[in-house]
């Protein structure tokens, strides 16, 4: 090696392929050490700090978590933070700005938290930075440039710059950071922005810092710090709209407890609430939502301590602890879309939370948890809660933002919880199938009608069950009431029921028994009483998946969304099927009320297993 350093010749071989975008200072170091064998720092500053930039967060929100973590930890009890938009449309910049009324850092602690790796809590697994690098990562992520002033008195603020233009440029082997600089005041730019109204929300909406910078320095509070990116060039979203639309509703969510315990967050200048994705807390934001009956899940189960090796194998354990939910499906489920989409965010995949220290990590499907992603598990929610002892066997990285769950980590979890996770898809799929027969209140279906109707063409008729006094009449409604009773949809009145039931020859049914065929016929009191198994797989891969579409055609109607021509050739299949059961009901009702019918009892009975275990064999082997 020596020998190589030594003869300038040989050492041409190693000329470095560097791209034309390389930072020049470092190239100048770098062939300083390649010719003049200079000695190597453990970082190459020039080049690394340029490729820190791409640590890969997953969005801004998430690069911002990092600096509202820091306040959080600090102490601070209100976080403002911006998204500045300044500029010509089209080509407008955008200046991000975190301020918090924490304690502040004294100067030579700033100095420390500017350093890649300087941190006061390394490895300290209890709170939320571990890594001492969060700030500095997740600035760059967003802008070449970081800017930071902390204060524990009032006009006495220390700053320090981080500048990726400026450290990349620099000649010298081993980058010093400066003293950081004294100020009496924070930079006018930085007072624009809390005396300003931003560009997004709307006026009315914010609720500014102070109206000008004479009232600033009043409100200001008497220690803070103040996180400062100038002109980001690298934001998920280009305007300060979106950028704060989706800061509110990540952080709303991940920072729940915080919200709850009384944190003030703002996202320009608007306060944010916190949300609840598993609709526990009743501080959230859902409890105030128009129409809603129940505001709170139901707590099926919770499991306060799962101990969990800290690594596949370990002797050392942590403790987990998870709490399943239902949501309140009952009152919820005839909730219109809009409600359910966008303020229960419903169907954002929001199943299993996991909580880092108190602040969520994490949200998604987890299938070895709450099984796979369908339409029985949006009524279902997890939380797991672990501190950070268990940071490997959750897999959280240093940015902090997702969880990669060890396999051992999740068996041990899913052996507690699968039973009762099971239990609640079971109870949802049960409403769904049940809430499919009420989907039209007290009317009878078209099927029912138009089977009714076709019955003056049918070759032979029903027996007639007509009264011809009005004691017949009367034991005939009596008789009929006591139908009604059991025919009852969950939505009518008993009154209700016996008016349908009495104005309609034809009546369908719902039952949930897995070890019961796909339909049943029963013919009473003059009526054809079809029940369809809806634990049958010829109601969940069939007749469900129809009327769901048929529904969801129906409903698109008023929103002006699908034709017409497309609805009404959902609902005519669906018509279709249940006249072909109907049809098979009448003809059973009608061969069992004519002579012979014995034999056909039997007949019937063997036909309706035989047939629903074929069919049964068949549509499993269509399932994936
Ligand atoms: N708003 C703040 N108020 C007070 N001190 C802060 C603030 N922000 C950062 N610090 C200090 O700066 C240090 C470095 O922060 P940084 O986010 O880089 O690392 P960390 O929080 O220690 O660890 P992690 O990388 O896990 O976030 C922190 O340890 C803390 O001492
Ligand atoms: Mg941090």
């Amino acid at each position: 090696m020596s020998d190589q350093q030594q003869n300038p010749d040989e050492s041409e071989e190693f000329v470095p392929q560097w791209g034309s975008a390389a930072p020049k200072g470092g190239r100048a170091v770098l062939n300083r050490i390649l010719r003049e064998g200079n000695k190597v720092p453990l970082f190459l500053g020039q080049t690394f700090v340029q490729s820190l930039r791409d640590v890969g967060y997953n969005n801004t929100t998430s690069a911002i978590c990092e600096h509202v973590d820091n306040s959080i930890q600090a102490g601070a009890t209100e976080i403002r933070v911006y998204f500045n938009q300044a500029g010509p449309k089209g080509a407008h910049e955008v200046d991000v700005a975190i301020l918090d009324n924490g304690p502040g850092m004294p100067p030579h602690v700033l100095q420390v938290a500017m350093s890649f790796g300087g941190s006061m809590y390394y490895e300290n697994r209890s709170g939320i930075g571990r890594f001492g690098v969060g700030m500095k990562t997740a600035a760059l992520a967003m802008g070449p440039v970081l800017e930071v002033y902390s204060w524990q008195e009032r006009n006495t603020i220390y700053s320090m710059t981080l500048d990726v233009e400026e450290i990349s440029s620099s000649r010298t082997n081993l980058i010093e950071l400066p003293e950081p600089r004294l100020m009496d005041a924070l930079p006018s730019q930085a007072a624009t922005i809390f005396t300003k109204p931003m560009a997004y929300p709307k006026e009315e909406a914010q609720d500014l810092l102070a109206f000008n910078e004479d009232d600033l320095s009043e409100r200001i509070s008497k220690s803070g710090t103040l996180i400062f990116i100038p002109n980001c060039d690298r934001l998920s979203y280009k305007t300060a709209r979106t950028l704060a639309e989706h800061a509110t509703r990540e952080m709303s969510r991940i920072y729940r407890r915080q919200l709850g315990d009384g944190l003030r967050l703002f996202i320009n200048n608007r306060r944010i609430e916190a949300f609840d994705p598993t609709f526990w807390m009743q501080t959230a934001r859902h409890v105030q939502i128009e129409g809603l009956q129940d505001t709170r899940s139901k707590l099926i189960n919770s499991w306060p301590e799962i101990h969990i090796p800290v690594e596949e194998n370990s002797k050392q354990v942590g403790t987990a602890s998870v709490r399943l939910y239902m949501l309140p499906i009952e009152s919820w489920y005839d909730l219109p879309r809009k409600t359910l989409a966008n303020d229960l965010q419903l169907f954002s995949d929001q199943l299993v939370s996991f909580m880092r220290n108190g602040r969520e990590v994490h949200i998604g499907v987890v299938p070895e948890l709450s099984g796979r992603r369908h339409a029985d598990a949006v009524w279902l929610r997890l939380q797991v809660d672990f501190a950070g002892d268990l940071d490997e066997a959750f897999g959280v990285a240093m940015n902090k933002q997702g969880v990669r769950p060890k396999k051992y980590a999740l068996d041990i979890i899913r052996e507690h919880i699968k039973d009762d996770v099971t239990r609640v898809r079971e109870k949802t799929k049960e409403f769904r199938a049940a809430h499919t027969r009420t989907g039209q209140k007290s009317h009878l279906t078209e099927a029912e009608q138009v089977a009714q109707e076709a019955d003056a063409l049918q070759a032979k008729p029903l027996p007639s069950y007509a009264a011809t006094t009005e004691e017949e009449q009367r034991a005939l409604d009596q008789n009929l009431r006591t139908l009604a009773l059991t025919l009852k949809r969950h939505d009518e009145s008993d009154d209700d029921a016996f008016e349908r039931i009495k104005k309609s020859r034809y009546l369908t049914m719902f039952k949930h028994d897995p070890y019961w065929p796909f339909y049943h016929v029963d013919f009473q009191l003059g009526k054809v009483i079809l029940t369809v198994n809806t634990a049958h797989p010829f109601f969940t891969q069939l007749y469900e998946p129809l009327s769901r579409v048929a529904v969801q055609e129906d409903e698109s109607d008023g929103d002006g969304g699908t034709p017409r021509g497309a609805s009404a050739e959902g609902s005519d299949l669906l018509t279709g099927l249940q006249m072909l059961l109907l049809s098979l009901a009448r003809t059973q009702s009608q061969m069992l009320s004519s002579e012979g019918s014995a034999e056909y009892r039997q007949l019937f009975e063997n036909l309706r297993k035989e047939w629903s275990d074929s069919l049964k064999t068949q549509l499993q082997m269509t399932r994936r």
